[in-house]
């Protein structure tokens, strides 16, 4: 038997109870006290009864002065109200302890409770009962005198303690403040509690307005309900009214917060509409559409593919439903931008006339006749088998040789695009293959950039340095190097930005390298190797005069009438100052004496034409910059003139030994390499080996009282190899016998601990070194004479060659004296 607060709220009740004068509809009857007023006067009159009923409250509390709505449905209560309201309609409410009972014994109750007056009773058709209590006075709950069939208890009034002081005042104020702050951010408080709260003088009657209203704990309310003192109890109250005032900012802090979320995406959202009615106003609303329509017509035209014409339409239906607005607008028409770009279906005829491009290939370049013929061989294998997968070439040579110019004059023969990447650096395998789309920025890799700067799908595509590619935990740039060059996979080359696959079987490949070893092994495999070693001084003349001298006297803006080199000019530049295997710094300086020259010309200087001798070049170029070096360095005993292969060339490089007290260590320098301190090592054993017949004057155990010092100048290039074992040998040899090395010899071949001379390779290049560097003689290995001849025989009349199989040999023809 419970009494219950309405669930429905205060409001709700009033209305139904004082609503309909019939009692709102059949089966309501409305039982009501003719004057609430009255009989509240009645009551206040009277003395209190000794004893009344008791009607339990379940979670709630009421307060005297306060009018509440309850709601009643156990039997025992039900009983209760109605005997109550035969006789005096008073009773008393009193909470419970325990909300969960519920019909609670005495001792479940609270021992101060309200007495109220019903004002007004509703019978609900279900049987229960909805009252309306006026609370008139706290009580103290004494003995109970019956429990059937209702509680009835002794009560004794509990008035209030209050004495009027500033205190007071002011609590009820601030009690008063607090209370109209929170109010608006509460929703169940009704707006009329502000002017009631307002106009209530009485603090006692403003603390159970408040009380009554809020909605805090069963406990927090009964302590206000029993504490006597005014003055403790607005204190409580203001506690209690302070902390709901936090909860209440902090919500709508969280409130706001939200909403302002959502008014973003509202403002969005609104901006955006206004922007489609301004566009339309302007009578730009169809820009868009008119923008589909154009990439509509451009991928009809595009010539595409099927399976990048199912894409190209399913991302253009994507891009018509996105407002212009959304990144991935953005994004899509980007991609299908790429898409419309790329050229499916542009190629150009090949011009196979095999007469014609011979022409094209001398018009640009001198000599480099077996690359010419190679290249005529492939144009005519096209011509006769039009489809065959065509090889993939590699020029590998030094820089400046003309290994891009080269790619060039073949797309001019052809009548091809010619396109260039270079792949030198390159470490993540995006670069090649693009990104994905979903990556931000996203872009398609350096090929499919290539082929859409080319406009044709069959350009020769020159792929530079790529013996300089990296790898590292990006993925491996050869691997999808080696899909672009496969003829077998390249016909299905798919770029992770396009996800489409992309036919390159009909691209002409040329990679170039200056050296072919980092080349990964499978990409070896799938290309065919071209060699382009240097030129002789004597072919960089030729160049010069042909071709390099011409276009830097047309790029300098000067007129073949201003000015003229001659022979020995041509030479010194070569000569003094540049050292390199390609002509390139040849024509760079060829180039800065056009530009001097142009100056005057400028600043009318010049009188007929400049005439370029040999002392002229020397000062306008300054002071020589390379020297031949190898007279001065072999004069003393101990150096041989070494001859080594690198990247850029073949180089002269001097051996040094010396000898100092010591006991038989062997000192190796120079950033040398581990197979080049093995070639020292092997040198020296064999020339301890044969120190009796080298230097019979030295004493026996000579070389372990001493130690060896092996040096090779020009220690900042880091060298290796086993090529320099013949001028180790030599060098050492030369030390302990005290016979110079002839100063116009120079020698290259691998040594073993007996004294063979193994082959070497490289040799074109190593020859062309040693006549730069004006060498008359060269040793090499007798097995290495298939190379020798291969050279040119205008490269190599300056030169003679000494074949050898033994040291010994090498001894005889280098060293003087003995
Ligand atoms: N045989 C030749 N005949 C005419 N000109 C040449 C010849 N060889 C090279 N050249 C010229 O030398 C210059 C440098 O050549 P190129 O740029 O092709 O060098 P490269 O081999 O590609 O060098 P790198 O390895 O540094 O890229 C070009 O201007 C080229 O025309
Ligand atoms: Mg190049």
């Amino acid at each position: 038997m419970m009494m219950e607060r309405d669930p429905a709220g205060e409001a709700e009740i009033r209305a139904e109870i004082g609503g309909d004068p019939d009692g709102g509809g059949p089966g309501i009857e409305v039982v009501e006290t003719p004057d609430l007023e009255e009989a509240i006067r009645e009551q206040e009159g009277k003395p209190l009864p000794q004893a009344l009923p008791i009607l339990p409250l379940k979670s709630t509390v009421t307060y005297p002065d306060t009018l509440t709505p309850l709601a009643v449905g156990q039997p025992r209560s039900i009983k209760l109200v109605n005997d109550v309201l035969s006789g005096e309609r008073t009773l008393v409410m009193v909470a419970s302890r325990d909300p969960e009972s519920d019909e609670p014994r005495p001792d479940d109750l609270y021992e101060v409770g309200v007495v109220g007056v019903v004002a007004r009773m509703l019978k609900v058709p279900d049987g229960t009962l909805r009252i309306l209590v006026q609370g008139t006075q706290r009580v103290r709950i004494g003995d109970y005198v019956a429990e059937e069939p209702y509680l009835v208890a002794r009560i004794e009034e509990l008035p209030d303690v209050a004495e009027p002081s500033p205190e007071l005042d002011a609590l009820t104020r601030n009690v008063q403040n607090t209370f109209s702050s929170i109010i608006e951010g509460i929703p169940y408080l009704p707006e009329e509690l502000q002017l009631a709260v307002a106009n209530v003088d009485d603090p006692s009657a403003l603390c159970h307005l408040i009380a009554g209203a809020m909605r805090i704990s069963t406990e927090e309310k009964q302590e206000l309900l029993e504490e006597v003192d005014v003055v403790k109890r607005l204190r409580r109250l203001s506690e209690i009214l302070a902390r709901e005032l936090e909860v209440v900012q902090l919500g709508s802090k969280i409130q706001s917060q939200v909403q302002s979320e959502m008014e973003k995406g509202q403002r969005e959202y609104f901006l955006r509409e206004q922007l489609k009615a301004i566009q339309e106003e302007l009578g730009e609303g169809d820009e868009r559409q008119a923008e589909v329509n154009e990439l509509r017509d451009r991928i009809e035209q595009a010539g595409l593919p099927e399976h990048a014409r199912a894409a190209a339409d399913r991302e253009l239906s994507r891009l018509e439903r996105l407002p212009p607005a959304a990144a991935e607008y953005g994004v899509i028409r980007t991609y299908l931008e790429w898409l419309v770009e790329l050229p499916w279906k542009e190629q150009s005829e090949d011009d196979l006339d095999i007469a014609h491009a011979r022409e094209v290939l001398d018009a640009d370049h001198y000599d480099l006749e077996k690359v010419k013929e190679r290249i005529l061989e492939y144009l005519a294998v096209r011509r006769l088998k039009p489809d065959s997968p065509g090889p993939i070439l590699c020029f590998v040579g030094p820089p400046g040789v003309g290994k891009t110019s080269l790619g060039k004059s073949i797309a001019r023969a052809l009548g091809r695009k010619f396109q260039r990447i270079s792949v030198g650096g390159v470490r993540d395998e995006a670069e090649i293959r693009g990104h994905r789309r979903t990556y931000i920025g996203a872009m398609p890799g350096t090929i499919v950039r290539a082929l859409r700067d080319a406009g044709s799908r069959n350009p020769v595509f020159m792929i530079d340095e790529i013996d300089k590619m990296g790898a590292d935990f990006r993925g491996d740039p050869a691997s999808a190097m080696l899909e672009v060059l496969d003829p077998a996979q390249n016909n299905s080359f798919r770029d992770h930005y396009l996800d489409l696959e992309f036919d390159l079987s009909d691209v002409l490949f040329i990679a170039t390298a200056n050296f072919l070893d980092p080349i990964p092994i499978p990409l070896q495999d799938r290309m065919e190797v071209i060699q382009l070693a240097g030129y002789t001084l004597d072919e960089k003349l030729h160049i010069a005069k042909q071709y390099l001298v011409p276009r830097q006297i047309e790029e300098n803006g000067l007129r073949p009438s201003q000015i003229e080199f001659s022979d020995s000019a041509l030479t010194a530049i070569a000569d003094e100052y540049t050292r390199e295997a390609g002509v390139r710094n040849l024509e760079r300086q060829i180039g800065t004496v056009c530009r001097k020259i142009a100056r005057d010309v400028a600043e009318g200087k010049l009188e007929g034409k400049a005439r370029i001798s040999a002392k002229r070049v020397r000062e306008l170029l300054g002071p020589r910059k390379f020297f031949a070096e190898q007279k001065r360095r072999t004069k003393d005993p101990g150096v041989a003139t070494g001859l080594a292969w690198t990247p850029v060339g073949g180089e002269v490089l001097f051996v040094e030994a010396t000898a100092m007290g010591g006991s038989g260590n062997l000192t190796i320098t120079g950033q040398l390499g581990d197979v080049m301190k093995e070639s020292a090592q092997a040198a020296l054993s064999w020339v301890r080996g044969h120190q009796s017949e080298l230097a019979p004057d030295l004493p026996e155990d000579w070389f372990s009282k001493h130690d060896v010092h092996v040096h090779v100048p020009s220690g900042a290039v880091p060298k290796d190899g086993p090529s320099a074992g013949v001028a180790m040998a030599t060098a050492l040899a030369s030390l302990v016998s005290g016979r110079p090395v002839a100063n116009d010899v120079a020698m290259t071949g691998e040594i073993t601990l007996t004294g063979q001379v193994l082959p070497i390779g490289g040799v074109k290049e190593k020859s062309l070194a040693a006549q730069r560097a004006g060498i008359k003689r060269v040793i090499v290995p007798e097995r290495s004479k298939g190379d020798v001849e291969e050279i040119p025989d205008h490269e190599r009349e300056d030169l003679e060659y000494v074949y050898v199989s033994e040291l010994g040999e090498v001894l005889e023809c280098a060293l003087h004296g003995g």
